[in-house]
C-alpha cells in the first residue's frame, strides 16, 4: 500500500539524476547552442575585422575605432575615422589588425564576468548543476577564489562597458549624418536600438545598482535621495529583467554586424534618406 506521507528529497543520486517533471534539460540546451553560436559569431568577427564600415555606420564589434588597418581590410574603418588613425608599425604581424581587439574587448570581459552569464554557463557547460534540484557534475564550491578569481573583475569592467555605451550611443548618433547631411537609414535605427538595448543590459547590471545606491544603508537621507532612489529603482527594474536584455542586446549587436557587413560588402542595400 503506497505511503500516504508526502515524500521531501532525496533526489536520484546519478548524474542528471532528479524528481523534476519538466523538461527542464530544454533551458540549459538552448542557452549553450545559443551562446556557442552567438558568441562564436563575435569572436571570429573580431578576428575578421572585414566589412565593418559603411558610412555613416560602424560596426559595434569594431566600435569605437582606436586604430583600424590602412589596407588590406576591404570595408574596414577609414584611417581618417579612427581615433589613433592607421595601426602602428609595431603591432605584431601574427595578429590581425582588428579594432575589436582595444575597447569591444572590455565588452567580452564584462559578459563573461556579468552574474547572469556565469548561471548560464555553469548550466550548460560546466553542468555543475544543469538545473535546479537536477544532480550534476560534483565540484566543491569555491566561489570567486583560485580560478575563478577573475570573476571580481567584474565591478571594474562594468567602468569599461559604461564608457563604451558612451561611444555607442556617439555613433549612433553620427549615424544621422552622412557627409555632413541629416538623415537616417535602416543602419541610423538599428544601430541607436542597439545602444539602447546594452543600455538596458548595463543599467541594470547588478555591480550598476551596487554602485548608484545599492551599496547604502539609507537611500534618501540625504540630499541627492530622491534623485538616487529613482535611480535605484528604475536600475532594480532594469535589473529584473536582466537575462532578458542580455539576450536582446546579445543578438542585436549580432545582428547590427550582419547588417552592417551586407551594405558594406554590396550584398544588401540600405535604404536611406540620403
Ligand atoms: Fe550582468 Fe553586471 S551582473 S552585467
Amino acid at each position: 500500500m503506497p505511503s500516504p506521507l508526502v515524500q521531501i528529497g532525496g533526489h536520484p543520486d546519478r548524474f542528471a539524476g532528479n524528481a523534476r517533471t519538466d523538461a527542464w534539460w530544454v533551458g540549459p540546451a538552448a542557452t549553450a547552442l545559443g551562446l556557442t553560436v552567438f558568441f562564436g559569431y563575435l569572436t571570429v568577427r573580431a578576428f575578421q575585422a572585414t566589412y565593418v564600415y559603411y558610412e555613416p555606420y560602424v560596426s559595434p564589434t569594431v566600435a569605437p575605432p582606436l586604430f583600424t588597418p590602412a589596407s588590406g581590410y576591404p570595408g574596414a574603418v577609414p584611417v581618417s575615422e579612427a581615433w589613433f588613425g592607421a595601426f602602428p608599425e609595431w603591432w605584431p604581424s601574427f595578429l590581425p589588425q582588428s579594432p575589436a581587439f582595444f575597447v569591444p574587448a572590455s565588452a567580452i570581459a564584462f559578459r563573461f564576468t556579468c552574474y547572469y552569464y556565469r548561471k548560464a554557463y555553469y548550466r550548460s557547460f560546466f553542468v555543475s548543476p544543469p538545473a535546479c534540484a537536477v544532480r550534476g557534475v560534483r565540484r566543491p564550491y569555491r566561489g570567486e577564489t583560485a580560478l575563478l578569481i577573475f570573476q571580481n573583475l567584474h565591478r571594474y569592467t562594468l567602468y569599461a562597458a559604461l564608457f563604451l555605451l558612451v561611444c555607442l550611443w556617439w555613433e549612433g548618433f553620427r549615424a544621422f549624418f552622412k557627409q555632413g547631411e541629416l538623415g537616417m537609414g535602416v543602419g541610423t535605427v538599428i544601430m541607436v536600438i542597439n545602444a539602447a538595448l546594452l543600455t538596458g543590459y548595463t543599467f541594470g547590471c547588478h555591480s550598476f545598482r551596487h554602485l548608484i545606491g545599492g551599496k547604502l544603508d539609507c537611500l534618501t537621507c540625504d540630499g541627492a535621495g530622491t534623485l538616487r532612489y529613482g535611480a535605484w529603482q528604475k536600475s532594480s527594474w532594469l535589473n529584473a529583467r536582466h537575462m532578458v536584455f542580455a539576450w536582446m542586446s546579445l543578438v542585436w549587436v549580432v545582428l547590427t554586424d550582419v547588417y552592417i557587413y551586407a551594405v558594406s560588402s554590396g550584398a544588401i542595400e540600405d535604404l536611406n534618406t540620403w
